[in-house]
């Protein structure tokens, strides 16, 4: 049976730092309490999200050897868009000079692994046979600087990985899981008030338990359906909301901390965009090579949450 693998990723990130000093110059906080209870130094902060995501989907692309003619659709993943129409995926495909089909998803932080999973059914089907899946995020164009509890959380970002059909199956995707818990919704929300996006509110302890709980039910799922433990898995590449949330889900599944990829330190939260760039930071330090087997975790707003397991093709 047709499979699906991930073959490159590409990354890009604003020039701009904004970093714990300057917050301390805005606001009522401390160096000491944001890395103490986030892990975060600095975040990147600029551009546009259709420029951060053509430069990722670009990169992700040259890399990926993947002729253009074969690229049948791009999918990005964001909740924070220029504009609601067109898409950002419009912008991205004719930027790079493509004619395939382009739309957007959102499921806020969890959005780059939903679209890998919805891009793998797409491969594994014969719909198509390669796409690029970007996540992208302008959260700073979303938050409410007044608010320090979540205002020192956020940056901009985009990820992007190429990822094509494998005819004989064998190697690539091995398993994936996909949920939303909408019941829970207003724990996390980026409410829209006259037109206006006003900052992102959310009850940050209930949350992080409701995190938690999700993540390592996500990554144990997907784990257990590839048939596989979590022994062979190489790098975890899981959604950088907090250091905290990355060692706790790391401690729950007994798994050494260090295999959870982490780049919050010097990018904050950036939404849809933190896997990929976890995943760009691994192979670039040769964390991950390709064969090696990794797992992708998403969770966020919605609230929502999406793991596969692959075997790298990079
Ligand atoms: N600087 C200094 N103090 C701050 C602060 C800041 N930037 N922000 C909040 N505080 C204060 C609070 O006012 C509170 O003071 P009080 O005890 O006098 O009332 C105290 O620090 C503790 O606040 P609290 O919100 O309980 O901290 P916390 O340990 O829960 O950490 C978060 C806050 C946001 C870092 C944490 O809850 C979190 O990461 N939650 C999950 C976020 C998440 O998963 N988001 C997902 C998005 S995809």
């Amino acid at each position: 049976m047709t499979g699906s693998r991930l073959v490159s990723v590409g990354t890009a990130l604003p020039d701009d730092r904004l970093t714990n000093a300057d917050f301390e110059a805005m606001m009522e906080t401390t160096d000491e309490w944001i890395v103490s209870r986030t892990g975060i130094r600095e975040r990147r902060v600029g551009g546009t999200t259709t420029g951060l995501a053509t430069d990722a989907a670009r990169q992700a692309l040259d890399r990926s050897g993947v002729d253009r003619d074969r690229i049948d659709l791009v999918v990005v993943a964001t909740q924070t868009p220029d504009d609601l129409c067109p898409s950002t995926a419009a912008g991205v495909q004719h930027a790079l000079g493509l004619t395939c089909g382009a739309f957007d998803l959102n499921a806020a932080c969890a959005g780059f692994s939903y679209a890998v999973v919805t891009v793998h059914a797409m491969l594994v089907s014969g719909a198509i046979r390669a796409a690029v899946v970007v996540g992208v995020d302008r959260m700073t164009a979303a938050t409410d600087y007044e608010d320090r509890g979540t205002a020192i959380l956020f940056g901009d970002g985009a990820g992007a990985v190429v990822m094509t059909a494998d005819p004989a199956g064998t190697v690539g995707v091995r398993s994936w899981d996909m949920g939303t818990d909408g019941g829970h919704s207003d724990i996390l929300t980026s409410p829209i008030k006259d037109g206006t996006i006003t900052g992102v509110e959310m009850d940050g302890k209930i949350l992080f338990k409701h995190m938690v709980g999700y993540a390592v039910e996500s990554a144990r799922a997907a784990v257990e359906r590839a048939g596989i433990g979590f022994d062979s898995v190489r790098a975890v590449l899981a959604h950088q909301a907090n250091q905290r949330i990355l060692d706790a889900v790391a401690d729950r599944l007994s798994v050494p901390r260090d295999t959870f990829v982490s780049v919050i330190a010097h990018t904050g939260n950036t939404s849809a965009a933190s896997v990929p760039l976890a995943l760009d930071a691994a192979v670039g330090d040769g964390r991950v090579r390709s064969g090696d087997t990794i797992l992708l975790t998403g969770f966020g707003g919605g609230l929502s949450w999406a793991s596969t397991v692959a075997v790298w093709q990079g």
